[in-house]
């Protein structure tokens, strides 16, 4: 049967504290091909409520980082990991409603993404929520990089 550890996680909004967390987070998740460490500081810095971690029983065990497009209604949700151990178990759904929800308080008209044509996971995540497949781009982040750019519309 599936874990269901809803009661327990809580979605909240980064802090400093938990840069090394997420971090290690990071690495677990994209390896080499992550943010470095100083960026998420830094992301903190911009970010303000679009940058949430969820937080099990006192641990980070994930976090979504959103930004808001220069001179536009459009968030990027820019990157989401949910740490190894704690996959399945719905967090990433939390997460992504999170930032949803606080983009909904600030009036945003879109949320916009790339995810790798392969990541089947990530994409019944976002498809779940109502996000849709707007463009796919060959190379996107280089040669034999494609992404999918999917969009939600935000209702307020
Ligand atoms: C993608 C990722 C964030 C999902 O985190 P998660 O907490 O395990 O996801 P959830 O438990 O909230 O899953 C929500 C839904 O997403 C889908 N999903 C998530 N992982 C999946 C997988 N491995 N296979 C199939 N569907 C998956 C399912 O629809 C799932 O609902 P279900 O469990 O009822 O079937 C996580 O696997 C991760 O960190 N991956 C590495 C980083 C990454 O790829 N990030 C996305 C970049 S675009």
């Amino acid at each position: 049967m599936k874990e269901n550890i809803s009661d327990e996680i809580i979605i909240r909004p980064f802090k400093p504290g938990d840069l090394f967390a997420v971090s290690e987070t990071e690495q677990e998740s994209f390896d080499v091909y992550g943010y470095p460490r100083f960026f998420f500081r830094q992301a903190y810095e911009i970010c303000g409520d679009l940058f949430l971690v969820a937080e099990v029983e006192g641990s980070v065990a994930g976090y979504v980082l959103g930004a808001l497009k220069y001179n536009s209604s459009d968030v990027w949700l820019l990157s989401i990991a949910v740490r190894k151990s704690y996959r399945r178990r719905n967090i990433a759904a939390l997460l992504t409603e999170g930032l949803l929800n606080v983009c909904r308080g600030i009036e945003v008209k879109s949320v916009s993404l790339t995810v790798e044509p392969d990541n089947l996971g990530a994409i019944k995540l976002y498809r779940n929520f109502g996000f849709v497949e707007v463009d796919r781009i060959d190379n996107y982040f280089g040669h034999n990089e494609p992404r999918i750019i999917m969009k939600y519309l935000v209702h307020n």
